[in-house]
């Protein structure tokens, strides 16, 4: 059976791309955010996995708001990026992983979720910059993706109890894969922060603290929130931690603990409170 090794989390800010593009990765402003990756590089060339289930939110370069799934699911050979109009270079194709997408979906509505499959999906910057972020020498990073969209763009969205419940059942068809592959999860976005409307640039640290510590110690902590509660603690896009709940559910299958390898809190960059981590199975 498919081994899932850990998890993986991150901040996933336009800008970034270009302070990589541009090599400002040491400047006084971002090595703050940089500085918190070497450790994972490390734990990725021991662990390297082989394909990485990738919770992350389409911002309208593949769904935008007239057709909004809740959950979706990529089944392709090859992802694209696309120019979004941050002024970022776009990546080349990503490789997916057709076996386990389909696995995944099946595994998913014989568990009663309705989700939406894709053959087809262009992947937005919350699924490019992570893998950037990880994998900084490869202009591709050197795993196979399947990337799961979770709607965290236009309301209704899903509550957090569904998302960790669809993040277990992620993780539990990873662990009944039949394949000698080595799997991790990712999960992209967040921390705090809130773009636009009157509270622009909100970031809410001592929130942000108690959801990392949750990652590692309670991990349905979360859980306890609406929506509507979560977005008022973490703003209007800080609500995309519904991912880091994906992430996390996903490694409680098969009963499985955690062991923190990393991470890293770090405000601010744009008008995101950053965070890092990386969690290994144990
Ligand atoms: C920013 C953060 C995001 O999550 C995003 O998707 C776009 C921009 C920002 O802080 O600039
Ligand atoms: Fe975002």
């Amino acid at each position: 059976m498919a081994q899932l090794i850990g998890g993986l989390a991150t901040s996933h800010i336009p800008a970034i791309g270009g302070a990589i593009h541009k090599g400002k990765q040491n400047e006084p402003y971002w090595k703050p955010f940089f500085d918190g990756f070497p450790p994972i590089h490390d734990w990725l060339g021991k662990v390297k996995p082989d394909v990485v289930v990738v919770f992350y939110n389409d911002h309208g370069l593949n769904f935008f708001l007239d057709k909004m799934p809740t959950f979706a699911v990529g089944a392709a050979a090859t992802y694209s990026n696309a120019d979004e109009g941050w002024g970022i270079p776009t990546l080349p194709p990503i490789p997916g992983c057709p076996e386990l997408s389909w696995h995944i979906i099946n595994q998913l509505i014989a568990k009663e979720f309705d989700i939406v499959t894709c053959q087809e999906m262009l992947v937005d910057h919350a699924c490019t910059l992570p893998l950037k972020l990880f994998w900084p020498e490869h202009e591709v990073a050197p795993v196979q993706i399947v990337p799961i969209d979770i709607n965290t763009v236009q309301f209704p969205l899903p509550t957090a109890k569904r998302v960790y419940k669809l993040g277990k059942a992620v993780g539990e068809a990873i662990q009944s894969w039949d394949s000698d592959k080595r799997v991790a999860v990712m999960a992209t976005g967040g921390l705090s922060h809130q773009l636009e409307g009157e509270r622009a640039g909100f970031i809410n640290k001592k929130f942000d603290l108690q959801f990392l510590d949750s990652m590692e110690t309670n991990p349905e902590w979360a859980t306890q929130f609406s929506d509507l509660e979560l977005v008022e603690k973490a703003g209007t896009q800080g609500v995309e931690l519904l991912m880091w709940l994906a992430m996390r559910a996903a490694l409680t299958a098969g009963g499985s603990g955690v062991r923190k390898v990393h991470s890293n809190y770090h405000i601010p960059i744009s008008n995101t409170a950053t965070g890092v981590l990386a969690l290994e199975t144990v």
